[in-house]
């Protein structure tokens, strides 16, 4: 009996099985570093790679308009509290969580948890936690966003702090909470509904009232 057949029969299937599962799972393997995003003339191809910025990053090898969708993230909702304490556990690095409200986060996924920060983003997030293109960019680019413009002041982020290696002329040195932006950019970023809804309703709150 061939080792393929052995392994089939202790697992208790037929090999046709045991070969099925395994091209699924080579398949799946494969297919980790790469998502194709249906956009409306196809499919955007974004891939992970190693980055000048740090460690992985999310890189597109097809252009992608001004105001396109890249990417909605997702992973695991959880809620500020839960946050903190897997953030304190260590199950959770400090900078990777997604908040989604004001008491909200998403834990992300192993995909939607690769893009960098940069201080001189080409995407930004709208809506809940869609990303999309703030401008033109093209093939080979690495796909960033404001990590800042998504983080609002609270006792659990006041002292939130990240080194940053973005590159970007006006790079901040230390990225911090949104307070770090100034008021005309926010501005402009609200008019453009470039930020998330509780950002805008934090901003219309706080900066407007
Ligand atoms: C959400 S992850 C981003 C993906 C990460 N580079 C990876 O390889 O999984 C956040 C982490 O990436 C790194 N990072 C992201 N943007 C950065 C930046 N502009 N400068 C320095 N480190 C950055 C930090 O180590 C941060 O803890
Ligand atoms: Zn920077």
């Amino acid at each position: 009996m061939s080792k393929c057949c052995a392994w089939a029969k202790r697992r208790g299937s037929s090999p046709v099985f045991a070969k099925l599962r395994r091209v699924h799972f080579t398949r799946r393997l494969s297919a980790w570093p790469y998502t194709h995003t249906l956009r409306g003339n196809g499919y955007m191809c974004l891939v992970v790679r190693k980055s000048p910025i740090a460690g992985f990053g999310v890189f597109t090898d097809a252009p992608i308009s001004t105001g396109e969708v890249i990417h909605c993230l997702s992973g695991e909702s959880i809620s500020l509290l839960n946050c903190a304490a897997r953030v304190i556990l260590g199950r959770l690095s400090e900078d990777s969580p997604l908040a989604t409200g004001r008491f909200t986060y998403i834990q992300l996924d192993d995909f939607s948890v690769r893009f960098n920060h940069s201080s001189e983003p080409n995407a930004a997030m709208r809506g809940e936690s869609e990303l999309f293109a703030h401008r033109d960019i093209a093939p080979g680019e690495e796909i960033t966003y404001d990590y800042s413009l998504t983080v609002l002041p609270n006792p659990v982020t006041w002292f939130w702090r990240m080194p940053c290696n973005c590159g970007a002329e006006s790079c901040r040195g230390v990225v911090k909470n949104i307070r770090q932006i100034p008021f005309h950019r926010i501005e402009e970023l609200t008019n453009a509904k470039a930020l998330q809804d509780f950002v805008i309703a934090w901003v219309q709150r706080n900066i407007y009232a």
